[in-house]
């Protein structure tokens, strides 16, 4: 039976019982990580995509796409707060589907994570050009540097974009030796993305720029622009849901939190409420301020964001400035309304806190690979770890690679639509876990039990598949076809070598015969430093 392999959650459980990090976080520790995973180049870079569909509606948009992360993230955090171990969705999907959809969630974490942090890598190369280069250098990098030349749809372009490939490299290094992100830096990075962005809201409401009427029409492209075509207010929605992504590395950091019943969906739900409410406000200010309606088709439909014909336009004067056209959409607004400096310092805080993002985002991924290689359904040699710097350098190496040529070739729209793909059918799986655990397994004690989970589990469902319909049609084939490679290396290597298809249930839950270090990492947590 394909749908067999269900590994037993207690064994799963005795695996975070054997493991002995030191549970120091707080809520509020928990919902900084959170800001510190979310807050990135959606924001600061997709506004631009996002207004080219959705025109003022994309306000609509990030409150559709946080509703759905909201749900998510109450059915996260049952089963995060039930199974606070590594692998996350994958190892949720495996204590409840079986194998073989853990893989399939396993698989498509590829792209929520590795592809993430490609797409994270091209937005910080739009910032370090612009700002760093341009502004303060005064260099201009060739266009044949700074973009890739690939896209699905066609799509002009560079060569390569260097700065994104480099910093994408760079990361890896420090993962590779051992670098991992300090609760302080952490909160440090959390309290520079958020003040620039509370400066912008401030700056860009009380603007004399600000004009109401260039909220009218609200809805250029209507809400609902059909199936695949990646327009109106949820095709934005769907973009723009990239914005909230990162929220369940939160889930991640459960096994190191203090009454994870409690904090654990405080920090997920709190992190995203707040996310959404400055997102609503930056989308309102940079609106209100220069305007963001589309440039439509000659049919009335906006130009695909990213496409060779919005290029075009965007090339003409009358367009110069536009909203749409920007790389950095956020510093370019502040720019536009005579507050050029602050522009650049908004700038200089993409550029220092975007890379976090891209560590964090890599380090999940290593994390999975890490845990599925351990399961026996990818090369063990993946999760071999360096003597010296106690990390599992092979598959960081491998992993870094990968995420340094997705950003070094793809622009920055369809490598984040790609990613909500994966995203999107993690949740869901998420949710169908939720509530088959509850039907299989109704009195295993619940530290967090989902609210109306009858309710916000069906919620959740439909809202992923909707949002995944509203991608643009090339984003959402990736999944089908990079879950047909999945299953080729499924049957062809990991289904005969699965340790628990061979009948063995590993406990362990270590690196190097250690316990591994979280991106979170206090003093408290290693108190053998
Ligand atoms: N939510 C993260 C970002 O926008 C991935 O960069």
């Amino acid at each position: 039976m394909i749908l067999d392999r269900v590994k037993p959650l207690d064994a799963i459980l005795a695996t975070a019982e054997k493991k002995s990090l030191h549970r120091s976080l707080g809520a509020f520790q928990l919902m900084l990580f959170g800001i510190g995973c979310i807050i990135g180049t959606g924001i600061f870079v997709l506004t631009a995509a996002g207004a080219q569909k959705a025109g003022p509606g994309l306000m609509l948009a990030f409150v559709i796409a946080g509703l759905v992360c909201i749900v998510a993230a109450l059915c996260y955090a049952e089963i995060a707060a039930m199974i606070p171990v590594a692998g996350s969705a994958y190892t949720y999907s495996y204590a409840t589907m079986g194998e073989f959809l853990a893989w399939t969630v396993g698989w498509a974490l590829v792209l929520e994570y590795a592809i993430a942090a490609s797409a994270v890598s091209v937005g910080w190369s739009g910032y370090f050009s612009g700002t760093i280069l341009n502004e303060f250098l005064g260099i201009t990098l060739p266009q044949w540097l700074a973009a890739g030349p690939l896209a699905l749809g066609g799509e002009p372009g560079g060569f390569i974009n260097l700065p994104a490939m480099v910093i994408a490299l760079l990361v890896t290094w420090l993962l590779m030796i051992g670098t991992s992100e300090s609760a302080k830096v952490n909160a440090v990075l959390v309290a520079i993305k958020v003040t620039a962005l509370t400066l912008f809201i401030g700056l860009t409401l009380t603007s004399a720029y600000f004009d109401p009427d260039r909220f009218n029409p609200f809805l250029p492209a209507g809400v609902f622009g059909g199936f695949g075509t990646g327009v109106g207010a949820v095709g934005a929605a769907a973009t723009i849901f990239f914005a909230y992504v990162g929220f369940d590395a939160v889930s991640t950091a459960a096994e190191e939190t203090k009454n994870p019943q409690r904090n654990v969906p405080i920090g997920l739900v709190g992190s995203l409420l707040f996310c959404t409410v400055f997102y609503i406000l930056v989308a309102a200010g940079a609106i209100g301020t220069i305007g963001g309606q589309p440039i439509m088709g000659p049919n009335g439909v906006p130009f695909p964001a990213g496409s060779e014909e919005l290029a075009r336009q965007c090339a003409m004067a009358q367009y110069s400035g536009a909203l749409v056209c920007s790389d950095e959409a956020l510093a370019h607004v502040l720019r536009e309304i005579g507050f050029s400096g602050i522009g650049n310092v908004l700038g200089i805080a993409a550029f220092l806190a975007l890379p976090s993002v891209i560590l964090v985002l890599l380090f999940a991924q290593t994390r999975i690979f890490f845990v599925m290689s351990r399961d026996g359904l990818l090369p063990e040699g993946l999760s071999k770890v360096h003597p010296k710097w106690k990390t599992p350098y092979v598959v960081t190496a491998i992993t870094g690679v990968i995420v340094a040529i997705g950003a070094a070739f793809f622009p920055v729209g369809q490598l984040a639509d790609i990613a909500n793909a994966g995203t999107l059918y993690a949740f869901l799986m998420v949710a169908v876990a939720v509530m088959l655990l509850r039907k299989s397994d109704p009195t295993r004690q619940r530290a967090f039990r989902t609210p109306a989970l009858w309710l916000v589990g069906p919620l959740t469902i439909f809202g992923c598949a909707f949002l995944f319909l509203n991608l643009p049609f090339e984003a959402m084939m990736v999944l089908p076809i990079w879950s047909a490679i999945g299953l080729l290396v499924y049957f062809g290597y990991g289904r005969s070598r699965s340790h628990l298809g061979r009948g063995v249930v590993e406990v362990v839950d270590e690196i190097g015969g250690q316990d591994h270090d979280f991106p979170i990492d206090t003093p408290e947590s290693h108190p053998d430093r």
